[in-house]
């Protein structure tokens, strides 16, 4: 019987199974009831009596070692992908999911390419400025009402820090450091103290672009203008320029281009006019040049600034400028065609 019991532990310590049946036969092979061990166990009452302490200690032993070795095998199967025990080589591969490109980025990379074409580099500049670069490096008056708390966020412990509400501080930022020929843009935050609603939040996107060389004319910067629209918009797009004013391009103008949703005849989204406001734009003010070590009597540019979001939601239609932050993958997925 000893014997008997230290064969059937041998083979109990290699067992191997290849798949789930293949271990439920040994399952029934060593512990159902009509199993190996029990037809010992059943054997048990012949055995001598004064063998029968170790007889009985090596029969326990075998069935432990005999159930642990079983669960051990199915715990192997358990793990390994869903019972299938081979790597099967000629499945499709799961599909790998992709993102999407957040629409702002979309917006920004195509007004980035368009600019690119036209011999524009991207600038970038620091989210967290400070008065010079943002207000009087670019002509603001001490008294200007943009540097009121109503729309800037000042750092409250250091009043000359704060966020930066135009990305036209890039503009200061690189003329500081370099001479014409200077041809960037500018893509970035900015950040202004505005109540959070379905048109204005205290923060979004502008792509700024500035080129300063000699002989830099409007003519230039209107025939960039109607590229850039046709470029973004569509060809038949037409543009127009109205007189505005910014403290730092002299003279200065607003463009609009003909309303892309009812292409110029009048709807809701362009409050029946035919036209929508684009961005802002003009001649770089002599004293903008000036303060940023550029010699205006050599020198001339022309900049523009606009926002990210506004052509956005002129191209997309997007109704509600909060969907922007919202990382609701419903609307972000919306733009997959267009990644
Ligand atoms: N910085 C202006 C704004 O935040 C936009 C702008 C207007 C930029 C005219 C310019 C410009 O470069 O020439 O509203």
């Amino acid at each position: 019987m000893i014997a008997k019991i230290k064969q059937l532990l041998e083979e109990v310590e290699t067992l191997k199974a290849a798949n789930a049946e293949e271990l439920e036969a040994l399952r029934i092979k060593y512990l159902s009831k009509k199993g190996a061990i029990n037809d010992l166990m059943a054997d048990f009452r012949n055995v001598a009596a004064e063998q029968k302490k170790e007889v009985g200690m090596r029969l326990n032993e075998l069935k432990t070692k005999a159930q642990d070795r079983i669960t051990a095998l199915k715990e192997q199967f358990e793990s390994q992908d869903n019972g299938c025990s081979e790597m099967d080589l000629t499945r499709s591969a799961y599909p790998v999911k992709l993102g999407t490109r957040h629409p702002l980025s979309i917006v920004r990379n195509e007004i980035i390419d368009i600019f690119g074409r036209l011999g524009f580099s991207i600038a970038e500049g620091p989210e967290i400025e400070d008065d010079w670069h943002v207000f009087s490096a670019l002509n603001f008056a001490e008294d200007h009402p943009a540097r009121d708390m109503q729309d800037t966020f000042f750092i409250e412990s250091h009043p000359d820090i704060l966020l930066r509400t135009h990305t036209s501080s890039v503009q200061t930022r690189v003329m500081e450091v370099s001479q014409p020929p200077i041809r960037i843009i500018c893509p970035g935050r900015v950040y202004r103290n505005e109540a959070i609603s379905y048109r204005a939040h205290c923060f979004f996107h502008q792509v700024e672009a500035l080129y300063v060389d000699k002989n830099v004319s409007f003519t230039d910067l209107k025939q960039v203008l109607l590229l850039f629209a046709k470029e973004m918009f569509g060809a038949d797009t037409k543009i127009r320029l109205r007189p505005s004013y910014f403290p730092f391009t002299e003279p200065s103008a607003e463009m609009d281009i003909s309303c892309n949703i009812c292409g110029g005849k009048g709807c809701p989204f362009c409050k029946h006019t035919g036209w929508v406001e684009i961005l802002g734009c003009g001649m770089v003010d002599p004293n903008v040049l000036e303060s940023n070590g550029i010699d205006s009597k050599i020198y001339s540019g022309y900049a523009l600034g606009m926002g990210i979001e506004r052509i956005t939601n002129l191209k997309y239609q997007v109704k509600d400028l909060r969907m922007f932050s919202e990382n609701d993958t419903r609307f972000l997925k919306e733009f997959e065609a267009a990644n």
